[in-house]
Formats: structure tokens, sequence, C-alpha cells
């Protein structure tokens, strides 16, 4: 078992009650009841699964890290019993870029980490990447974040902020994924 492999299984089963399946851009996930978190690859049966891995950062420079580093939490909170799968897949266009570039429009044109970093500590998050994995994955990016329920508001401003932004337009598929852990 891969400690830094995640499978999020939506179904019957698991800590986390699926509230709301929003549609951003592209095809939508299936409606389903709960959703359970795995470090498992493979067998799980569910509506459906989605697989990442949490990895090195590509574009962060040591001066935001070190802010990152100041401000933000972990997950796991007792206080944060919302949280937010939001699966990203983006363009063919945005990987034939390099990564230079590819910065350029994260930070220097959308500003994503100056912003992300004004909402810590109150959003919590992991990254995980699918482009690397054995299996064809239908998104590039798991994103999940932790909150408590009177934060949400605030992470709905900034997902307003960030989907206004240039990287955004290199996104093609989104699902937002609400939901409630179950005590
Ligand atoms: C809570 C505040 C947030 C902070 C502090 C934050 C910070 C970051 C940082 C530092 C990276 C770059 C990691 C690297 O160097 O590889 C990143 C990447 C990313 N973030 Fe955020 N973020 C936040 C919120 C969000 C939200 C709300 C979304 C989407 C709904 C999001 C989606 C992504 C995606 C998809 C990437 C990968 C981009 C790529 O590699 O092309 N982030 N974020």
């Amino acid at each position: 078992m891969n400690p830094r492999h995640f499978t999020f299984t939506a179904g019957d089963l698991g800590a986390w009650r699926i509230r709301e399946i929003r549609t951003v851009k592209g095809d939508p996930l299936a409606p389903a009841n709960r959703l359970q978190i795995t470090n498992d690859i493979g067998t799980e049966t569910g509506t459906w699964a989605l697989h990442g891995v949490t990895s090195n950062e590509r574009y962060v420079n040591q001066g935001e890290k070190d802010q990152l580093v100041a401000r933000q939490e972990g997950l796991g909170r007792p206080i944060a019993t919302h949280a937010a799968l939001i699966p990203i897949r983006k363009t063919a266009g945005w990987w034939s870029l390099t990564q230079d570039r590819r910065r350029e429009i994260l930070e220097e044109q959308s500003g994503h980490i100056e912003t992300g970093i004004r909402y810590l500590p109150a959003i919590a998050r992991r990254l995980h990447h699918c482009r690397d994995l054995a299996t064809e994955e239908p998104f590039d990016f798991l994103t999940w974040f932790e909150f408590s329920p009177a934060d949400e508001p605030r992470f709905e401003e900034l997902l307003g902020a960030l989907r206004a932004t240039r990287e955004w337009d290199h996104v093609d598929r989104e699902v937002d994924v609400r939901l409630t852990r179950i005590d």
C-alpha cells in the first residue's frame, strides 16, 4: 500500500456524506450518498472511484513555501466538518506548455498561491495528481479541502476568485462535490 495514493469512492460507505454534486464544467459525476477515502488501489466497488497521488510541489517558490508552512493547518481538525472534493482536468494546450509558462499563468497572471494563502488557516487542503498513474484517469487533479461550516462562504469566495482567473481558462472539466463528516 502506498501512503501517497488515495482512492475516493462514492457509494453507500465512508465517513463523509455527500450533500451536493455541482457540475462546474464538462461531464458530471453520478449522484451518491457517501464518500470513502482509502489508500487502496484497484478493487473498490462504488458508483464512481477516483485515484490520485500526493507529490512534490511543481510551482511554489521558497518565499511562498515559507508562508504556506507558517499559516496552513492539517486535515482532520475536529472543527472542520465540511469538505469539498473538486476534481479538475486541464486542457491539452495547458499540458503542452513548458513549466515556466505554466507557472507564469498560475501565479504571475492568476495569483493562485497569493490568493490561496489569504484563506489559510481556515481552509485545509491536499492536492492529488492523477496524470502519472498506471490507469487512465478522468481528471488531472483531485483537490480536497476541509473547513468549518462557518467558513464555507469564504470558501465560495475563494472559488469565485480562482474561477475568474486566466488559469481557469485552461480548465476543461470541473465537478464540485460538497460533503459533511459523519460523526
Ligand atoms: C485554500 C487555499 C489554497 C491554497 C493555499 C492553494 C495553494 C496551491 C499551491 C501552492 C499550488 C501549487 C503546488 C505546486 O507547487 O505544485 C496549488 C496548486 C493547485 N491548486 Fe490550489 N490552493 C488553494 C485553493 C485551491 C482551490 C480552491 C482550488 C480548486 C478548486 C485549487 C486547485 C489547485 C489545482 C488544480 C492545483 C494544481 C495546478 C497545476 O499543477 O496545474 N486550489 N494550489
